[in-house]
Parts: structure tokens; sequence; C-alpha cells
């Protein structure tokens, strides 16, 4: 029997690997020209910096992670979101104490969720995120979600609707947990078993429990608006009021808690739904974290930052035909050997083409010459160069233009700059047309 990849993972082939790298790419230069850097943490960490940082009342924690003893019987966990290594790599590296604040990093990669495979929905998936670090301001916190809203419009993701909550301070969850905790009290008897750690470990998980019957009961629980204190709402209005001045639109959801435990104040998400009505999920989400840098050993500062799911925003992207365009896999010639002859020789003009810039492929297989000529138009090439016998012995080759037909013979030293002046022409003959069709 074959092997088949492992429940839950996708390949990733053509022109939807090419779309991961479009959109990766495009991410990453938003980022930059937000003041972002690039930075790399590896796949595997020590599991307890999950517990420490996501914390071991969330369901990623609890029930996600791919934990294992390595040959030295230490505990490694396969990286379920980047936050926790970004910061890991900030404190560790102490660049808090060397950069200018807030430090903004970006980053892109793969993380693994135990989680049960549906739609939009993998065990292996691909996040590009940012964090900026160090310091506290509403003002930071805008500057993230116009970043983030920046990037899905630069997506052409034009309707997209980005969720916004605060969990306020300390003080106003700790309030809010114990108003939880008198609320469920007399229903947790009922509630699922999930539930019953969470009102021990972390009631606001309770607000996220996925049974239908719990959800019922969620829906009457207090809400984190009536207990935020005062420092928490006037925060929280003025974040708002810069977002208003930016003109990046925004809906409350105070229903919005947030599967992670670092976060505080400021969190939200994105959602989008294509035109075909799937419901892929969020394409991202963020938030602030007040505790997390010290948590993990750092100084006692806070951060900000969002994660997009490269895999969701492909869907959507493709669903609603957003990728058409993108690519461009032409090519500019296809070389086609005839017969048996010297495939050193041909190799060498296919190198020498490409070396000089132009898009080249040959044709490695024995076939006939019509069936080169099919190849050549699939690829949508500019330019056949054919090499025979004959041309071999006389150190020429026939280029022959794919579009008019026609064909000529060139010595074989005058092949590059035959074909420069030849693309040259064709350049300025599409831009003159171009020109007469905008009058
Ligand atoms: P998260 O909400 O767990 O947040 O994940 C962010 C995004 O990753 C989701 O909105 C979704 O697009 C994608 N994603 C998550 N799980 C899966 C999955 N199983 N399959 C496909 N895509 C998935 C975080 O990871 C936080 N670290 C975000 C953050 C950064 N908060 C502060 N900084």
């Amino acid at each position: 029997m074959s092997i088949k990849n492992v429940k839950g993972t996708h390949d990733i082939i053509g022109e939807e690997a090419t779309s991961f790298t479009y959109i990766e790419n495009l991410l990453k230069q938003i980022a930059e020209l937000f003041g972002y850097q690039e930075v790399r943490t590896p796949v595997i960490e020590y599991s307890e910096l999950f517990v420490r940082s996501v914390g071991e009342s969330s369901d990623v924690v609890r029930k996600e992670m791919y934990t294992f003893l390595d040959k030295g019987e230490r505990s490694i966990t396969l990286r379920p979101e980047f936050t926790a290594g970004i910061i890991r790599l900030i404190v560790q590296n102490k660049l808090l104490a060397t950069s200018e604040l807030p430090l903004k990093t970006h980053y892109v990669g793969p993380a693994f969720r135990y989680e049960r495979p549906q739609l939009g929905r993998y065990r292996e998936f691909n996040q590009f995120g940012v964090e900026a670090v160090g310091i506290n301001s509403a003002e930071i916190d805008a500057e993230v979600i116009v970043l983030s809203y920046t990037m899905l419009q630069s997506l052409n993701l034009e309707n997209v609707l980005i969720k916004i909550n605060t969990l306020g301070d300390e003080e106003s969850r700790h309030n809010y947990k114990n108003a939880l905790k008198q609320y469920f009290s007399p229903y947790l008897e009922k509630m699922c078993p999930d539930c019953h750690s969470r009102y021990e470990l972390n009631p606001l998980r309770i607000l996220d429990c996925k049974v239908p019957e719990d959800q019922e009961i969620v829906k009457g629980a207090p809400k984190i608006k009536d207990y935020l204190s005062k420092n928490a709402k006037e925060k929280f209005d003025y974040l708002l009021s810069l977002l208003d001045g930016l003109e990046i639109p925004y809906e409350i959801d105070d229903t919005l808690v947030r599967g992670l435990d670092y976060y505080s104040e400021t969190v939200f998400e994105f959602h989008y739904t294509s035109r075909s009505g799937k419901d892929y999920g969020a394409l991202g989400a963020g938030g602030h974290y007040d505790k997390l840098v010290k948590e993990l050993g750092g100084p006692d500062v806070s951060g900000i930052g969002f994660s997009l799911g490269i895999e969701r925003l492909y869907s959507v992207l493709k669903d609603d035909g957003l990728l058409e365009g993108y690519f461009d896999n032409d090519l500019d010639i296809y070389v086609m050997p005839i017969g048996q002859i010297d495939k050193q020789f041909v190799l060498q003009v296919t190198t020498g083409l490409r070396l000089a810039g132009y898009r080249t492929d040959q044709c490695f297989e024995d076939v006939k010459l019509t069936n080169m000529f099919k190849r050549a138009e699939r690829k949508n090439a500019k330019y056949a160069i054919i090499i025979g016998e004959n041309e071999i012995e006389k150190h020429e080759v026939i280029i022959k233009n794919l579009r008019t037909t026609e064909q000529e013979t060139c010595p074989i030293d005058q092949l590059i700059e035959t074909i420069s002046r030849k693309m040259n022409e064709e350049d300025l003959d599409e831009e003159f047309s171009q020109n007469v069709k905008e009058g």
C-alpha cells in the first residue's frame, strides 16, 4: 500500500504554491513598509514555553499540541503558534535592551495543532504575523490594527470585518472572572466536562465553548464591558477614536475573548465570507498582552500582534477570483532538440539563454517536433529555438517567433544578441499598441 500524507496536512502544488509565495511576499513587503523586521524561530520549542504562555486553560495546550519526549527525555512541542516563540527569542537575545522600542518583528512559517480537520482547519498550517513589543500605548495598538487592515486591503479583500473588543486590565478581568463564576455556578452540573475545568482554571474560556447546550447558557453570561475599570474603558475608547481618525472600519463584539490565555486589553479578529458563502473561519486574529514578556523572563513590558492564516487567505482569494492575473508562468523561449543530437550543445544553449535573463525551458523527452510545438504553445512561449544535426554542424540554431511563425537561422555566437533585439522590438510594439488603445 502506498504511503499517504498525515491526516490534517496538505500538499501545496502548482498555482496554490505560487499563490502562497505571492501572499507571503506581499504581507512581508507591507510589514517592512511599516518598519517590521523579519525573525525566524525554530519549529520545535520546550513544551513549557507554550504551557506558560498560551496557558493551561487554553484548548491549544490542553488538547492540541504535538508534544513528544526527545532522546534526551526533554518534552518538546511543535509550535502551535508563533507569539510565544517570538517573545522567547526577544527575551533570550535581550533585544529589548538594544533596540528602539517598540521592537517590531514579522514572521512566517508552519504551525501545528492536533485539531479535527475540516474546512479551513488543518493540523499543519501556515501563519504570517507581527509582534510589536516594549511599549504600552493605544497608538501602537492602532498601528498594528492599521497594518493588518492595510495587508487585507492590499490582497483586495475589501469587505473584511474587523471585530474588536477589550478584555480590560488585570483589575477588570479579576472582577469579570468572579462575575462569570457566580453566573455559571448554578449551571455547572449540566455543562460539559471541559467547562468544569475551564471554570476552575479560567472561566473566560467557557465563553468559547462549542457545545450547543453550553452556548445557550453562555448567551446570558455577564459582559466584560460592564466590568471594565475606568482606565481600561478610557484606553479602549481612545483606541477606537484613533481607528475612527484613520478611517478603519470595525465592529465592537463584546463576546470576543480569544482562546489563548496571554491576552489582556485589546483583542481582534478578521472575518470575511467569500462570495460562495463558504465559511473558512477567521482569516486572522490578534491582541495585546501585558504579562507575557515578564512571564517568559523578560522585563515588565507589554506587546501586541496578530497572525493571519495563509491557507484561509488563499481559499477566500481563490473563491473570489482575486488571484487571477497575478501569475505569469509563461516562457520566453522553448528549446527543441530534434533527434539524437549532441545534448551538451543543447544544454549550453538553454543555460546561456537563462543566464542572459530569459525564462527558458527545453524539451528533455524524445518526442516529435509537432509535439514540441504543442508544448511550447501550452507554456505560452514567445520563441522556439530549434536545433537539429544540421544546425549543430554549422554552429547555428533556428529562431522561430511563435506568434508570427517567422523564422530565421542565427549563428550560435550571435544568439543572445539577436534574441535580446527581438524581445526589445516586441516590448516596443506592445507599448505602441497599448498607447494607441489608450488614445
Ligand atoms: P489564532 O487565532 O490561534 O491566534 O490563529 C491565528 C490564525 O491562524 C487564525 O485566525 C487562522 O486564520 C489561522 N489558524 C489557526 N488555526 C488554524 C488551523 N488549524 N488551520 C488553519 N488555519 C489556522 C494566534 O495564533 C495568535 N498567536 C495570534 C497573535 C499574534 N496574537 C498576538 N500576536
